[in-house]
């Protein structure tokens, strides 16, 4: 067991502190929000997280604690682990001032009570070379440096499967100088890597294409940081690339789909993130690829591609609103229904979302919508994204489509894949589905009635039906 405080309770802070308390740990979680602290002691969960409510419910009170304190936390733990947020600034940089104040406390935390080693451990995505400078930090706060290191441990977790991804990694990073830190970062996952985790009854379910145990990989820190942002990146040009290539699809007429089938069966190559849409979004890739930018610049190195994979994400947002335009010729006071707000499918995050700058952009064509989400709604009302009353925020896709012109799919949300499409087709003035996520199959929608847009995938037409009469029927 080791005494770990985590900083920070956002997404990435708070799973990872109900994972360590799950994985045997003492946990402290800090936030600096008194009331998200009072609500997460009360044992409300504040985001949408599969399995994170049971995990908070089981170790909550035991194992689990929660505190608005840096300092005291700091004091009692042997890992510290700095999962604030790293904002972008506005040339793109990432804005590391929180990173900086938390770090500060935790010297001082030090610095009163140099009774033990200690580890700082970045959880948060931060450029490289960031760890030199909270070592800096903390030596200057009087925390004695033979008492402290600071490590690289960034987390690749998945929002909406986030809670899996953790307990389930394809692989750990632990980046540190120095053998003592390695060892106690070692510990800290040991039920992961050596397989003891897995042997328990009541584990969070295994999902299908991982491997146990877990293979932790030890780096420098520097290593660890680049590794962070270096994924993010690739994993966002890959995006970009796909998109790019259903562009090309459209203008020639081919199907990215099976393009996508066809690549993705190099092995070199894969399936996973080649998914076209209406571009990434969320807390990370757009923040992350912008700061990798900034993080080569700064070392000297001109990282171009890195604007083209922006620029295409960009493009994607325009390239959908065309699809529109084209179904309906003037966007100006048609009605719209929009499914799906979220960044992604099987969250209620709303940051970065393409699907609320695409409502946005809608709404300045002069477009009324009606918008259904089965999870990111709260959110967005609560964020002031649109105009006030400027959207309609249904009960069901089948309210948002009533009289609708059309239906514009822009999240990948598990749910609508069961949808009821005679009942969504019914209550719509048109029977245009625009899909900016590829979630159905072409010719299955144009048999349900369906003109179907979608990405990189010829248009099909609604099939036309002729109606048999029954027998016996005049
Ligand atoms: C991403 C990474 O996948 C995680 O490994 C990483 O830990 C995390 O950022 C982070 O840095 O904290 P996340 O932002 O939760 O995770 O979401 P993703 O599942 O990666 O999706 C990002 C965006 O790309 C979404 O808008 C999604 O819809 C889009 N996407 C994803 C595509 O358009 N196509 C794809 O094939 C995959």
């Amino acid at each position: 067991m080791v005494r770990v405080a985590v900083i920070g309770s956002g997404y990435v802070g708070l799973v990872a502190a109900a994972c360590f308390a799950e994985l045997g740990h003492e946990v402290i979680c800090v936030d600096n929000d008194a009331r998200k602290i009072a609500a997460l002691e009360r044992g409300e969960t504040p985001i949408h997280e599969k399995f994170l409510p049971e995990l908070l419910a089981r170790h909550r009170g035991h194992r689990l604690r929660f505190s608005g304190s840096v300092r005291d936390a700091a004091r009692d733990s042997q890992a510290i682990f700095i999962a604030v947020g790293t904002p972008p600034s506005e040339n793109g940089e990432a804005d590391l001032s929180y990173v900086e104040a938390v770090s500060r406390e935790i010297a001082q935390a030090i610095a009163s009570s140099p009774n033990e080693y200690r580890i700082v451990v970045e959880k948060s995505t931060v450029p490289v070379d960031t760890s030199r400078g909270v070592h800096r930090v903390m030596e200057l706060n009087g925390a004695p440096t033979h008492l402290f290191d600071v490590a690289s441990n960034p987390e690749f977790l998945r929002e909406g499967s986030a809670v899996t991804d953790f307990l389930y990694p394809d692989r750990i990073v632990i980046g540190a100088d120095s053998e003592r830190c390695i060892a106690l970062l070692k510990k800290i996952y040991e039920p992961l890597t050596d397989g003891s985790y897995y042997q328990n009854k009541n584990i969070i379910p295994e999902p299908d294409d991982v491997q146990t145990p877990a293979r932790l990989i030890a780096t420098s820190a520097k290593s660890a940081e680049l590794i962070k942002h270096a994924s993010n990146a690739f994993l966002a040009m890959k995006i970009s690339f796909i998109n790019a290539v259903a562009a090309v699809c459209e203008s020639v007429g081919a199907d990215v789909g099976q393009v996508r089938e066809g690549m993705g069966a190099d092995v070199r190559i894969g399936k996973r993130f080649l998914n076209p849409g209406i571009g990434y979004g969320g807390s990370c890739f757009p923040k992350d690829v912008k700061a990798f930018r900034a993080v080569a610049e700064h070392c000297g190195y001109d990282f171009g591609m890195l604007d083209e994979v922006m620029k295409i994400n960009d493009e994607q947002r325009q390239r959908f609103i065309k699809k529109v335009r084209n179904a309906l010729w003037i966007l100006k006071g048609k009605r719209l229904a929009v499914l799906g707000l979220a960044f992604k499918g099987g969250t209620d995050d709303i940051r970065d979302s393409q699907a609320i700058a695409i409502v946005q952009l809608l709404l300045k064509e002069g477009c009324s919508i009606a918008a259904f989400d089965p999870a990111a709604m709260p959110k967005t009302q609560a964020s002031g994204v649109f105009p006030e009353e400027a959207v309609f925020f249904a009960e069901n896709a089948y309210a948002a489509a009533r009289d609708a012109d059309a239906v514009l799919v822009l999240t990948d949300w598990e749910e609508f894949t069961a949808l009821d499409f005679e009942r969504l087709r019914a209550a719509l003035k048109h029977p245009i589905m625009i899909d900016g996520r590829n979630l159905f199959q072409p010719q299955t929608m144009s048999e349900l009635g369906f003109t179907y847009i979608s990405i990189g995938r010829p248009e099909v037409s609604a099939k036309k039906t002729v109606a048999v009469p029954a027998p016996g029927a005049d």
